[in-house]
């Protein structure tokens, strides 16, 4: 049960409200991320796991820019659907006893991640264009960009990854 409302009464507080969730996604998957890359074996998923890692230490510190100029503060809500998100993965990890299935896992996990940041990205960055914040809207579609790309990324990765795993014992 909830005792206090967030009281979103209009756009600005729904956005900053949707900023203050996106920072724990972001907090949780830089925390879920060292796990995937660990467990991946696919070298070139390694990689596109690592440098999205580093990626996403950029999206919390634009986040945090954002939230200090709107708020005067940095404060997370917590992300109920990434944390689901996570644990699904982390599942996955433990339930996959072959590599090159496990590997088609974390990507299958990982690209839910994604999809999920794109919608919520492209979410706050037209929020940001309707309230005349150029400059927010413009710092939260190049963390779209790299959102939209990773999850390119990992697709390239699956045609390989993915017959692979369909060829496991
Ligand atoms: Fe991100
Ligand atoms: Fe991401």
């Amino acid at each position: 049960m909830k005792f206090i409302s967030a009281n979103l009464d209009n756009l600005r507080k729904l956005y900053i409200d949707q900023l203050q969730h996106l920072h724990s996604a972001e907090t949780q998957i830089i925390k879920a991320l060292p796990k995937m890359v660990e467990k991946s074996t696919d070298p070139q998923l390694k990689q596109a796991l690592d440098t999205h890692l580093q990626e996403t230490r950029g999206h919390v510190t634009r986040l945090e820019q954002i939230l200090r100029q709107c708020t005067g503060q940095v404060d997370s809500k917590k992300n109920k659907g990434i944390a689901a998100l996570i644990t699904e993965g982390e599942d996955i990890i433990t339930d996959a006893n072959d590599e090159a299935v496990r590997d088609a896992g974390i990507i299958a996990a990982a690209q839910k991640v994604e999809h999920y940041e794109m919608a919520a990205y492209g979410t706050v960055r037209t929020f940001a264009e309707i309230l005349g914040e150029t400059q927010q809207a413009d710092l939260l579609e190049k963390t779209l960009d790299e959102e939209k790309n990773a999850d390119s990324t990992l697709t390239q990765i699956s045609d390989s990854a993915n017959t692979r795993a369909d060829k496991a014992a």
